[in-house]
């Protein structure tokens, strides 16, 4: 897309427009500017190589916004500025396809792709088949429209005939270009097919936030693509950070007089220009052979890789190379005989729902947990199956008895898919969710603004406690070794465990005699229990299973802290200064810390040694860092930024991501541009130099 030259004139203009943006200087050229925003929003996103750090794009974009906003007659709809949407999306207007969206016949192994390759020669009469082989992204297929370099429609595949207009949406999405120079190939309209996906990363984050929400995870990110891409509210479409490949064109009219490119020639020299445009196809990917048994071994190298990509494919696609031959083929009535999709082992699997069983959480949130006939799901057995609520159960149409289709994918957990009501024999049996708690007895309560059924018997219920004690003794907790559930569940049994206290107060005469514990596991486990007492305040505060409050939370209300009291004075008010904590969580902490029974518990623990201090903040009581917010911007001289952060926390202070209230320390570099000038505005933001903060961490105060 830019060659080296390019490059260097793009960076060099982005060295001087920095400067001139430093300056508030006038004059700045727009048409440079947009091209220098799009060659980084490139190296960004297309490349995955940025050549600024965000700060400078930021200074850069904002520049760009300043002056349209001086000369709004000199707005473009591919600018930079132009893919955020103000207000909402009402209904997706549906739109025709110029060209029918077809789907791909599918092989499973070599014998499959031989066969293909035999039909292939026989229906052309050739004796060898140049094939581009490429990744088969699992997402959502989009087709887009081009016209006059412009993108002009985005749309979904609906029913392959028609779908939905999500032009808007689209937009959203930053690897798909808002124009593109399809002119210098002689083409004035284009329609181009892709898959819109979220990476893994991306999708375990929403997955994270939406459980730490108490809401369902989504099974994969195909899922999670096809949903995002529905959404009315285009801002939240652009923060699930949704990546497109492009891989297909499907309708090309020629300007006038123009003769058809030679990049239309083959589908390797397609994906090149595509790639040239600085769209995400799979240029580097694809592989052209003329052989099917190189074919086979690409392909069976792919999968390999499989798990190693960052986002998620499922399977490969064998496409006869040259265009003309592809027509010459043709399609049947379902797909072309031109392409095979060359499906991976499978990560789904279908079984049979046979009992629901109702499991309650140490919140109380009873879960049903449904039990299928064992099925082996890419490698995993899987035999039990969380299915969330009842909500659930009825969006997925499930009955005891049903065929299910199950899917492991993208995420670890697996997920059921949907049931198959066409296959039912009439003996199935509807799921009744109980109306009382399934271990205590206690009637079970669902608020109007959420999908889970509770116990709120909190202190009696044995499951509750059992699963309270469990999750205080976990790994990312207090990391107390030797304290599963199975033996937690021995100890409630045999009285030794009724809170999580005694874990601290354990009768070690009395284990010692039991059946299975030798002198070296419980040697072990007194002194893992011995050693969680020194464990972090935010790693405590995680135990103690208060709702909503992930791990993330507690680091931030145990570096705001210097004793665990403290948060008994903090109203929800004063909570929700702090980052990232919104009314849900705030209202949550503070019904933890008015609890008398939570608040014994506190002395209790207190009591048996543990560390209700902020240890870091009391280590650094010299230092200013401690429980202080801080954020670098611009280019550090001694130190690298990942440093520079490491400092922060190892002072017992924390990084916020952007300029607000809640920043108290703002770090300014070489070239700081619209977060210094946003800190300005913000008087309670100590601004300092790289030096300053050096010093503060050295002698723990500011020069
Ligand atoms: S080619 C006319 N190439 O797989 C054929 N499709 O199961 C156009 N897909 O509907 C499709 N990666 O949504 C093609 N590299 C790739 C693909 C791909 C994913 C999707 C596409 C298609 C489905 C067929």
């Amino acid at each position: 897309m830019y060659n080296k030259e390019q490059t260097q004139y793009l960076q060099s203009e982005t060295t001087a427009l920095l400067q001139q943006v430093k300056d508030n200087a006038e004059g700045i050229n727009i048409p440079i500017l947009r091209d220098v925003l799009r060659f980084h929003e490139y190296r960004y996103y297309i490349l995955n190589d940025p050549l600024i750090a965000d700060g400078e794009y930021d200074q850069l974009y904002k520049a760009l916004e300043k002056m349209e906003a001086a000369h709004p007659e000199q707005i473009t709809p591919d600018s930079p500025t132009q893919r955020v949407s103000k207000g909402l999306t009402k209904d997706f207007p549906k739109v025709q396809h110029l060209v029918p969206m077809l789907s791909l016949d599918n092989s499973y192994n070599a014998e499959d792709l031989v066969d293909f390759d035999r039909k292939a020669k026989e229906l052309s009469g050739l004796a060898e088949i140049e094939y581009c082989v490429e990744p088969k992204f699992d997402g959502a297929s989009i087709s887009l429209i081009y016209e006059d370099d412009f993108l002009l429609r985005g749309s979904t595949r609906g029913d392959g005939v028609t779908g939905d207009d999500i032009t808007t949406n689209i937009r959203q999405i930053r690897s798909v270009p808002l124009s593109a120079k399809f002119s210098q190939y002689g083409i004035r309209q284009i329609e181009i097919r892709g898959e819109v996906l979220m990476n893994k990363n991306n999708f375990k984050a929403y997955n994270d936030a939406l459980e730490e929400q108490g809401l369902d995870r989504l099974a994969n990110p195909r899922n999670a693509a096809a949903g995002s891409l529905r959404i009315k509210d285009p801002k939240e479409v652009a923060r699930r950070n949704l990546e497109a490949f492009i891989y297909h064109v499907s309708d090309v009219t020629l300007e006038p007089k123009k003769d058809q490119p030679k990049e239309l020639d083959t589908h390797s020299a397609t994906l090149q220009m595509l790639w040239d445009l600085g769209f995400r196809s799979p240029a580097k990917e694809k592989r052209v052979m003329k052989n099917i048994q190189a074919v086979i071994d690409y392909c069976e190298a792919f999968e390999k890789q499989r798990d190693d990509l960052p986002y998620e494919i499922d399977g490969m696609v064998i496409k006869v190379n040259h265009l003309d031959m592809q027509e010459q083929l043709g399609m049947t009535t379902h797909h072309p005989r031109w392409a095979m999709a060359y499906k991976f082992k499978a990560r789904q699997g279908t079984s049979k729902l046979r009992s629901v069983e109702f499991q309650v959480g140490r919140t109380g949130a009873v879960t049903p947990v449904a039990k299928i006939d064992p099925v082996s799901v890419g490698g995993v057995t899987v035999s039990s199956i969380s299915v969330h609520n009842e909500e659930y159960i009825k969006e997925k149409n499930l009955q005891l008895g049903d065929t299910v289709l199950i899917e492991r994918s993208g995420d670890v957990i697996p997920q059921v898919v949907k049931s198959f009501p066409e296959l039912r024999t009439g003996e199935e049996k509807s799921i009744h969710f109980p109306t009382h708690c399934p271990v205590c007895g206690y009637p079970l309560v669902k608020l109007p603004d959420e999908a889970v059924w509770r116990c709120n018997n909190s202190n009696n219920c044995e499951a509750q406690i059992v699963e309270r004690i469990v999750h205080f003794n976990s790994k990312d907790a207090m990391d107390i070794r030797g304290l599963g559930d199975a033996i937690v569940r021995k100890f409630y049994a045999l009285g030794f465990l009724n809170d999580i206290p005694d874990i601290y107060r354990l009768p070690f005469d009395k284990i010692r005699q039991l059946e299975g514990f030798g002198e070296k596991s419980v040697t072990n486990l007194q002194s893992a229990i011995e050693a969680s007492k020194k464990q972090p305040l935010h790693r405590l505060i995680y135990a103690l299973g208060i709702r909503f409050v992930g791990e993330t939370t507690a680091k931030v209300l145990a570096n705001a802290i210097n004793h665990l009291f403290d948060l008994k004075e903090y109203s929800q008010e004063r909570l929700q200064e702090l980052e990232d904590i919104g009314p849900k969580v705030a209202g949550s902490i503070c019904q933890f810390f008015h609890n008398d029974q939570n608040m014994d518990l506190l002395k209790q623990l207190e009591a048996e040694g543990l560390q209700l201090k902020n240890e870091k903040k009391n280590l650094h009581t010299g230092s200013n860092l401690a429980g202080q917010t801080f954020l670098f911007t611009g280019t550090l001289n001694k130190l690298k930024r990942s440093q520079a952060e490491a400092m922060v926390e190892e002072n017992g202070g924390s990084i916020v991501s952007g300029v607000s209230s809640k920043l108290n320390y703002l770090v300014v570099g070489e070239d700081a541009g619209s977060k210094l000038e946003k800190a300005k505005k913000i008087n309670t933001i100590k601004i300092i130099s790289e030096e300053e903060f050096l010093t503060m961490t050295e002698k723990g105060e500011v020069s």
